[in-house]
This record gives C-alpha cells, structure tokens and sequence, in this order.
C-alpha cells in the first residue's frame, strides 16, 4: 500500500527545499529591516472570519473554502488567505495604533490545480495596521519588490490601481451596474448573479472580463481623497525607484480592498499563475469584522509560483563541511569533532554508519563544499581538508579548519 499527497498538496524535498529554506529566510530577513515584527495566527479561524473580511459572494468564499465542522459543532475554515485573521488578531488583542506584523506559512483553497495553482500552497507576507498614510501603500509595495529581486525573480512588473473607497465606491459601482446592464446577454450565468451582489466581481470573471473591455474603470470615478491618495502612492514610488504600471482593470479576488490594490507579474511564467504576489488596502476590514475602524494596508506573496518563476537554480551546497571518516576507529572522535565545530557555527554533517570512504565522498559531493578525512593525522590534531569544487587539498591543524572554510 502505499500513499501520495493530497491532490493539489506537494512533498517539498531536498534538493528543491535548499530554494525554499533560502526564499523564506531571506523574506524573514528583508521584513525585519522594514520594521515587521512576527505574527503566528491559527491555521484556521471560525467560517465567519472569511465570509465576511473577504466577502460572502467572492469566489473565494463561495467555491474555494475547506469549511468543517468541529466535533463541538463549531463552523471552522482553514484559512485561504492570511489578512482577514491577522485582523481578527490585532482587534482580539484589543490593540491600538499601528502594527506591522509579518507572516509566512501554509493557505489553502480549493482550486483545480496546476502548477503554480496548488491548494495547500505557501504565503508570505506583511499587513500593517493603524495608518491610512500612503507612505504605508509605497513601503509594502517597496517591501516586495525589492524582496522579489533579491531573491532573484526576473522579468517583474508591479501592477498598480486604485478601486476607491466608501465615499466614491458607490457612484462608481451605479455606473458600472448601468453598463453591465446594458450587456446582460454578454454575461455568463455566475456574473449575472454577481450583478446585483457585487458587480465589481464581474470584471475579475475570465469568461466575461475579455468582452467587457471598455468597461468604466473605478480609478476614473475617484473622490478628491483617494484621486490624491494614489497620487501620492505613485510620488512615493517613483521616487523610491520602484517601477510600476497603472493598471485601471486590476480588480482584486478578495472583496476588502479600497484605494490602493497591486500586484506582482512574473511575466516569464504562464498568465495562469504568472501573479506571484499582490495586495492592498483595507480600510474597511477592520469593521466588517465587528471591530473599530482601523485602516490598513498589506501583501502576500506566493512562494510555490516564486520558486517556480526562478527556474532550476543551482543552490549552493547545504554543508560547509562533511566529516569523510577512514576507518571505524575514529568514528567517535569524529562525531565529537562535528559537534565542535557546529557549536562553532560551522554547518557540519557524518555518515552515522561507517560506509565506504568513497561512499561518504559521494555524499560530501551532493552536500558539501569541502570534505575533512578523519583519520590517522587527528592524532596529531590535524585532519585533510579538500574543496570539493577545485579539488584541492591540504593537512590542516583542528583549530584552523574554521579559518581554512572561510580562506
Ligand atoms: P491573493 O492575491 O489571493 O491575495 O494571494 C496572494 C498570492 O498568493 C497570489 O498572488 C499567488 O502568488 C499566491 N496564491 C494564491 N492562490 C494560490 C494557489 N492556489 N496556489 C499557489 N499560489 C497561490 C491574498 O491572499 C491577500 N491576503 C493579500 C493581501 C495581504 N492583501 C492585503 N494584505
């Protein structure tokens, strides 16, 4: 018998998981230079949390869900995107001001999957909380588009929109339902639902969006505010060297958005999955989920599509150093010998069997940059070292192992 993963669910082994570890430590590292602080929030909230923060009617919602409930009778979802619980979150704390959490960790919808369209797949990202300012919108956006460079995602695009907010939204969706109207025999059966519900959600439909091109875009009906709003966003960008592409037709998949909605291109990759990342403001979130109004503004990039956009890298080798021991005898020393030098920070690994020498060569080979022969010299407190790419090698006291790695 024997058993695979979930459809649309991935095993993520070595040597694919050196990207993986290297992206998301990495992502670690650029949110904590703009200021992101850790968030961990539940994998799964109570079914309300989604249906209401990302909106009852977006497909989302109503197709994607894995909704359950508990043996206690509750309604559970696991979470299929990771805002609408980091504000669940800040409200349940009770807190105040602003805060600027970041998050890395699985998601799961319910999609026909494809490569790069998974259903347990892997976000990272960032919401900060507390400001309408739009230093906060640039600085997301900034935020993941220098990531996405650092780790080397090429051929990105930043596309970039604003949606308006309560106070223009409404105009703007009277016209476009006057439109939509005029085209009913154009719609498919699921946007002529959506008229009456949320009319905004017809134009993201991929069946009826490509006929519906000269559609009235929201960035044309913006109040004074949010027309000055992305003026400013824009400002900021430009300035902090970020290039981007307005983008009067991106409408996102979730319903929260207002003002500013972007997202990432990798245009290398197929249009299905070719969005590696995305975002925008929420200004409205916060309430719709029973608490105080508190604006904000976020990002969520997809690491599956990342790696994928990436190509085959070739990955440094995981290992500073693999102990090659000569002979059964010194296996022990060896073994104390790795512990040395992990404690010395160095990244050290030993076959634990005592196999052939040419065998654990092999391994040093797949694993390492360099290999250390334990044998006979360590009498002397000496071990060969060997750089495993230009092949050369040398005898080396102990204590200059670490010195000889870092040459
Ligand atoms: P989203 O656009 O739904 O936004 O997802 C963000 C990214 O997650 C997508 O651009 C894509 O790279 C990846 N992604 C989404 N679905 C899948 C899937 N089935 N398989 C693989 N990757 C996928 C959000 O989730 C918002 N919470 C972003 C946000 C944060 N807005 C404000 N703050």
């Amino acid at each position: 018998m024997s058993f695979r993963a979930p459809k649309g669910t991935d095993d993520i082994l070595p040597p694919v998981s050196r990207t993986w570890r290297r992206v998301l430590r990495s992502w670690d590292e650029w949110a904590e230079r703009y200021g992101y602080e850790l968030i961990i929030s539940p994998l799964f909230e109570a079914t309300e949390v989604f249906e209401r923060g990302v909106g009852e009617d977006s497909e989302l919602v109503t197709k994607q869900m894995y909704t359950f409930p508990d043996r206690g009778g509750r309604s559970l979802t696991l979470r299929p995107e990771g805002t609408a619980g980091v504000v669940r979150a800040y409200l349940a704390a009770g807190a105040s001001g602003i805060l600027k959490v970041a998050y890395s960790g699985p998601m799961f919808r319910y999609e026909q999957p494809q490569a790069g369209r998974r259903r347990q797949f892997h976000q990272v990202g960032v919401e900060y909380l507390g400001t309408a300012a739009p230093l906060a919108d640039a600085e997301v956006i900034e935020l993941g588009y220098r990531y996405l460079q650092s780790i080397g995602v090429s051929d990105l695009v930043v596309l970039l929109n604003s949606l308006g907010d309560h106070v223009c939204r409404p105009g703007y969706l009277a016209v476009l339902t006057t439109y939509l109207e005029e085209r009913r025999h154009l719609l498919c059966d699921d946007s002529l639902g959506r008229l009456d519900t949320n009319p905004l959600r017809v134009l993201d439909c991929k069946v009826c969006a490509p006929k519906l091109e000269d559609a009235p875009a929201a960035v044309h009906h913006l109040c004074d505010p949010c027309r000055a709003h992305y003026a400013d966003v824009q400002e900021l960008l430009t300035a902090a060297n970020i290039p981007f592409q307005e983008d009067p037709r991106l409408v996102r998949g979730l319903d929260y958005y207002t003002r500013t909605a972007f997202e990432y291109v990798a245009t290398g990759l197929e249009a299905a999955q070719n969005a590696v990342g995305g975002g925008g403001r929420y200004d409205g979130l916060a309430e719709t989920l029973g608490g105080r109004p508190t604006p904000g503004v976020g990002l969520a990039l997809g690491i599956d599509r990342i790696v994928l956009a990436m190509g085959d890298v070739a990955e440094e080798p995981p290992l500073d150093l693999y102990l090659v021991v000569a002979g059964e005898e010194w296996h022990k020393q060896a073994a104390a010998l790795a512990g040395d030098l992990r404690r010395a920070g160095l990244r050290v690994d030993l076959d634990p069997e005592g196999r052939s020498v040419r065998a654990q060569f092999r391994e040093a080979g797949r694993r390492a940059r360099a290999a250390a022969v334990i044998g006979q010299e360590l009498e002397e407190g000496k071990v060969t070292v060997k750089d495993l790419a230009s092949g050369g090698q040398e005898v080396v006291a102990l204590e200059q192992v670490a010195a000889w790695l870092d040459r």
